[in-house]
């Protein structure tokens, strides 16, 4: 996949929490420029980011009190699920708004806290969001937003490749033994590996046979991934949400959400207790050890690339049924 080429998918380019009725939002994904924000019922709206007028951001602009986008430079105004502009200023009183001055719309949808914008031909945004594999729980959720200095394609193979670079374990640690070979199942790429308890709030030592199982599960194409701490009788720790697209000069725009689960024993509560002091169980590191990154096997990505660019290929089938 291109980076400035996305294929045509559901992508999350937003937390829920991001878009709301006061400031509009600009997102991207490669080389689509989106504005997103709420109307007056509180339903997440997304348009071009572009004025048809003179082309100039949405997002620079405001959002009205009937929750339309009114653009900054002339005050021309959009509504949110038509695109159809509904107000010129110093329009005289016998003047109508021409029916063909209208913003581009783009599909959007939400879910579990995150915004879905479709990228790719409009008609085909129809098209199902693929099935979610992420129940928000615990008793405190995080989340967090960042823009990593790596690819986007870099991002989801280092995912793969060594998750601790990217992201933190507030009480575990993750090692690079592999618990097998990556799975593909309804199009979703999965791996584990063995992990301890550890951190810097626990004892960090080696065993073995590892008690912690890290399950990471990767839509292949937008990197959409769910992150899994379990132990070994497959009873959940903590878990995490984590999406990328890829942003402008080879940035990659990462937002995730993540949970301390109902897990018992002492490791659990510093774990559950960590989450209710502010300290996610699970986050996307805010920045990227180069050293580390680079210094990651590249064996085993091999395999992983193979399997991505397999899913991949076949990736317009979600285009093609919905066209
Ligand atoms: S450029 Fe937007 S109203 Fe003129």
């Amino acid at each position: 996949m291109a980076e400035t080429d996305p294929t045509p998918r559901w992508w999350a380019l937003a937390l829920s929490e991001q878009v709301t009725g006061k400031a509009p939002l600009a997102v991207r994904c490669g080389e689509e420029e989106v504005v997103l924000f709420r109307d007056a019922g509180g339903v997440a709206r997304a348009l071009e980011d572009r004025c048809p007028h003179r082309r100039v951001p949405l997002s620079l602009g405001k959002i009205t009190a009937g929750g339309q986008m009114q653009c900054g430079y002339h005050g021309w105004t959009y509504d949110g699920a038509t695109g159809k502009c509904v107000a010129i200023p110093n329009l005289h009183d016998d003047e109508k708004v021409p029916e063909r001055y209208r913003a581009e719309t783009r599909g959007v949808t939400e879910r579990d806290g995150f915004i879905y914008v479709w990228i790719g031909a409009p008609q085909a945004s129809a098209a199902p969001l693929p099935p979610s594999l992420y129940t928000p729980g615990g008793l405190r959720e995080h989340r967090g937003s960042v823009t990593l200095p790596l690819s986007h394609d870099a991002f989801v193979a280092a995912l793969f490749d060594g998750p601790w670079v990217l992201l933190d374990f507030a009480t575990s640690r993750v090692t690079d033994f592999l618990l097998g070979d990556p799975e593909m199942s309804d199009g979703w790429l999965m791996l584990e590996r063995g992990a301890t308890w550890g951190g810097p709030h626990l004892p960090d030592r080696f065993v073995p046979e590892w008690p912690l199982v890290l399950r990471v599960t990767v839509e292949p194409v937008t990197g959409e991934t769910l992150v899994e701490m379990l132990d070994t009788n497959e009873r959940l720790i903590s878990a995490a949400e984590v999406s990328a697209a890829p942003a402008a000069r080879g940035t990659t725009a990462v937002i995730w959400r993540s949970y301390a689960a109902d897990y018992g024993g002492p490791a659990g509560l510093a774990t559950r207790g960590l989450s209710m002091a502010g300290r996610p169980a699970i986050s996307v590191r805010r920045f990227v050890n180069g050293r580390k990154l680079a210094s990651l096997r590249i064996a085993p990505s091999h395999i992983w690339r193979t399997t991505l660019r397999a899913a991949r290929d076949n990736a317009p089938a979600q285009r093609d049924t919905a066209a």
